[in-house]
């Protein structure tokens, strides 16, 4: 039986992992909530029990076996080492250490076997983007080796956290009043808009997209492929969308690519006749396990080439449910 450390367990992420913990019947003797002073003494609810929040501190990790990080990227700098000094093993949400080559970038469906490489005790759950789309290319890979990938996101404002998601149902509700909307988290009005919410680099691509480029390569072991993101906000409170033209070194059919995907391990394929509103959407992808994908199509233009839509729950297999399975193989 393991003793696990949720830190940031009052945010949107850290909510997640404690449900994801709970949901999974995960074989923890103890599990400890932490987060900053801010919230040291308040209440979660957790397996018919109460959990009371800690301040999050060098003296937390103290018998824990596994630590779930998802308190953003400076927590994750300084306090991941001390967690993993104290013995325990960190899951880390954040973007800190995901490009550390002495960190596994491991998504269970895609490369487990990076897990056996353990040097500093840390081991990084990718960007939520990155997630779900390399879960649904995997089998294609295998099969066709990727060359080359476009894809624009839509993702839910869940993913920037519990005050994201309250900034978007606040201006729905002031716009329901005829009220200007109050805009302190988003760059710009979220609410009835698609908002490019990352400042891009002097090339012109956001750090989001190219977590993207970067990650999608390390996860897949291939440095070879090529990733094009564009990635933007829309108004929607969980579940990331995505639109991905893919060509391959080998030509491969929408035909085939359904076959590979139909049982792929973490994959809801969407197929068959046209349903109005049967196609992949976040709300119905909200609150669910796996990485759904529809629309699967030969490209018009490009020979071999194909198209598809993935959704999937960004605090789920984005994020929560990614790292749980990965405290899961630990404990195997
Ligand atoms: P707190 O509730 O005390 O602010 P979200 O991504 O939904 O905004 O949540 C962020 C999570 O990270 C929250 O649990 C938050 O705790 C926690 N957090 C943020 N900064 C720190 C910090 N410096 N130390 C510990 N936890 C932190």
């Amino acid at each position: 039986m393991t003793t696990v450390a949720v830190v940031g367990a009052t945010g949107a992420v850290g909510r997640e992992m404690l449900r994801t913990l709970e949901r999974r019947n995960f074989p923890a003797k103890r599990v400890i909530a932490l987060a900053s002073e801010r919230s040291a003494g308040s209440k979660l609810d957790f397996n018919g029990k109460t959990l009371t929040v800690e301040k999050l501190g060098p003296e937390s990790f103290a018998g824990v076996d596994i630590a779930l990080f998802s308190a953003g990227a400076s927590t994750s700098k300084e306090f991941a080492p001390i967690a993993a000094a104290a013995g325990a093993v960190v899951i880390d949400n954040s973007s800190a250490w995901r490009m550390d080559p002495d960190v596994p970038l491991v998504v269970p469906e895609v490369n487990p076997g990076a897990l056996t490489a353990l040097k500093k005790g840390i081991i990084a759950n990718p960007n939520c983007s990155t997630i779900q789309m390399v879960v649904a290319l995997k089998p294609l890979h295998d099969v066709a080796r990727i060359k080359h990938i476009v894809v624009s996101t839509y993702q839910a404002t869940s993913g920037k956290g519990h005050a994201a998601v309250q900034e978007l149902k606040n201006q729905i509700a002031e716009l329901g009043q005829g009220k200007a909307p109050t805009i302190n988290v988003f760059p710009a009005q979220i609410a009835l808009n698609v908002v490019s919410d990352w400042k891009p680099g002097t090339d012109g691509y956001s750090e989001e997209e190219l977590k993207m480029v970067h990650e999608t390569k390390k996860i897949m072991g291939d440095s070879s492929i090529g990733v094009t993101p564009t990635c933007v906000r829309v108004p929607v409170v969980s579940g990331h969308s995505e639109s991905v033209h893919v060509t391959f070194h080998e030509p491969l059919s929408a035909a085939r690519a359904r076959d590979l995907l139909r049982n792929a391990p973490g994959v809801k394929l969407v197929e068959g006749e046209y349903r109005p509103g049967g196609e992949p959407q976040p709300i119905q992808a909200a609150d669910t396990d796996p990485v759904y994908v529809g629309r699967v199509r030969d490209d018009l233009a490009v020979p071999g080439a194909l198209n598809l839509w993935i959704v999937s729950d960004n605090l789920r297999k984005g994020a929560a449910l990614n790292a749980v399975q990965i405290a899961e193989l630990l404990i195997r």
